[in-house]
């Protein structure tokens, strides 16, 4: 059969080319396969629509390249019909998809992301999870960035190791061992984006779908859903004063994996003590279990000495050391680390390589050479003593406006702090109104696990980040909540 011109409109103005283009594929993926379909020759085409020989030659060529028409010599331009095959047009294979099977994965994921509440925009008083990253050495990080690129660092332009940098991987471990007191090796170690993505790979790694996971109620929500999408079946346990209620471990001897916040717990901000950490240790030993600690802001301690992380007591290579950049630099970045223990590493690097190979080059370097250079130490004090002066902003101000009623507990580490409330009415009367003035609170029903054990007082309650404006900004924050509020 001839295709017959008649029917194709250009509308004239740019881009025709891909416009006949787009609508001679169309013809071809509309022809049933039983049909051969003659083109005219490009000069005839030409003739027919009105347009320049160049526009339909271009056109032709692209339908040549994706394999959609043949010529023979002397003979023309062909086309083997389409229809029914397997090649569907975008709008087709768009209403086609609700028909495919969901796989479990798909499932898992419905509705997490209008579920997800995420904090995006510049920095507001009172955001979770974000440091004073106003404070940042831009300069300092872009003339690294500079002499990197300087360099015209070939060997770091192709595939890199995916356990990470070589050099940044001997500056961490030298770090930890100095600052945290968790002696590693920098074969222990691999770069990751985030903690977040060093969770992620965690509980693909170690978890079946079905298997249990004790976790801190309540808990990180991002992290719990990286442990719900690959299939776990959560176990809340509750908390106090001193951290995750180790004792009630007891019941839950069938557990794959436990995941704990130890340093500062999230969200309460709680500490889990030297007694609960080895009890937490002596069981994952005694039931052969792993343990992710996730020590997002393990730098942040102001008053007495830290405790040394779970993964420094471990002594039976079960603890997976989850650790970041995001709360020392900046979250953008995108730059963390897991310690693990020896014999899971090729695993986890061959995981990581299957993913997103390893983060990017240039962002390695510049921070490996910002550590060795003594900025990262330099800018750790920084940050330490700005989240200390606007913690105390916040506990200052607060007290002669709210303290009577809705006292804040002492923090002594973390970038957050949180209080309880009598009421899950109070939570929403109090969260809605300060967000109606433009002041970000969080609910702490929010990081509550549904129908899992939890502490009657960690039901409802508010939770604060204090570092990630100045001092100035939460003084107004606080005027802002004393208008909604009274
Ligand atoms: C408890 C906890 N773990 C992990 C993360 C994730 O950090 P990252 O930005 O490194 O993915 C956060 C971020 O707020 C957090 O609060």
């Amino acid at each position: 059969m001839n295709l017959d011109p008649a029917g194709i409109t250009l509308d004239g103005g740019n881009g025709l080319a891909k416009q006949l283009y787009l609508a001679l594929r169309r013809r071809i993926l509309a022809t049933p396969g039983t049909y051969r379909i003659k083109l005219p020759t490009s000069r005839n085409l030409a003739l027919a629509l009105q347009v320049s020989r160049n526009t339909v030659v271009r056109a032709y060529e692209q339908l040549y390249a994706e394999g959609y028409i043949s010529s023979r010599v002397g003979d023309g331009t062909y086309a083997d019909g389409l229809a029914a095959a397997v090649v569907a047009e975008p709008d087709a294979q768009a209403a086609a998809a609700p028909a495919m099977r969901q796989s479990a994965m798909q499932g898992r994921l419905s509705g997490y992301e209008t579920r997800r509440r995420m904090s995006a925009g510049p920095a507001r008083a009172f955001r979770l999870g974000i440091p004073a990253y106003d404070l940042f050495p831009n300069q300092i990080w872009g003339r690294l960035q500079s002499q990197f690129w300087r360099r015209a660092p070939l060997a770091e332009m192709g595939y890199g190791d995916a356990a990470g940098n070589l050099r940044l991987r001997e500056l961490i471990a030298a770090y930890l061992r100095q600052a945290r007191g968790l002696a590693c090796e920098p074969s222990q170690i691999v770069i990751t984006a985030g903690a977040q993505h060093g969770i992620a790979l965690c509980a693909q790694l170690l978890l079946d779908a079905g298997d249990k996971v004790a976790i801190e109620n309540p808990c990180y929500p991002a992290a719990a859903a990286a442990l719900a999408v690959v299939g776990a079946q959560l176990v809340g346990i509750a908390l106090d004063q001193d951290g995750m209620d180790t004792s009630q471990l007891a019941q839950h001897a069938d557990c794959r994996m436990a995941y704990v916040t130890p340093s500062h717990q999230y969200p309460l901000g709680v500490t889990l003590s030297l007694a609960r950490r080895l009890e937490l240790l002596a069981w994952a030993e005694r039931h052969n279990t792993w343990v992710v600690e996730d020590d997002y802001d393990g730098e942040y301690r102001y008053d007495g000495t830290p405790l040394a992380p779970l993964a420094a007591l471990d002594r039976s290579g079960r603890v997976l050391y989850v650790g970041t950049f995001s709360k020392i630099a900046f979250p953008g970045l995108r730059l963390g680390y897991l310690v693990l223990p020896p014999k899971l590493v090729p695993a986890l690097t061959a995981l990581h390589a299957m993913g997103d190979r390893h983060p990017p080059a240039a962002d390695q370097a510049v921070m490996a050479e910002f550590i060795a250079a003594g900025h990262f130490q330099r800018h750790i004090r920084r940050m330490r003593r700005a989240s200390r002066a606007r913690r105390d902003a916040l506990l200052e101000g607060w007290a002669p406006l709210f303290g009577q009623q809705l006292p804040l507990p002492k923090v002594a580490a973390g970038l957050h702090l949180s209080l309880p409330l009598a009421s899950a009415g109070q939570e929403a009367d109090l969260v809605a109104k300060a967000i109606a003035a433009g002041v970000e609170l969080n609910p702490m029903s929010r990081f509550c696990l549904p129908g899992q054990a939890v502490n009657p007082q960690h039901r409802a309650g508010l939770a604060l980040g204090f570092a990630g404006v100045d001092e100035a900004a939460i003084g107004r924050a606080l005027l802002s909540l004393r208008q909604a509020w009274t």
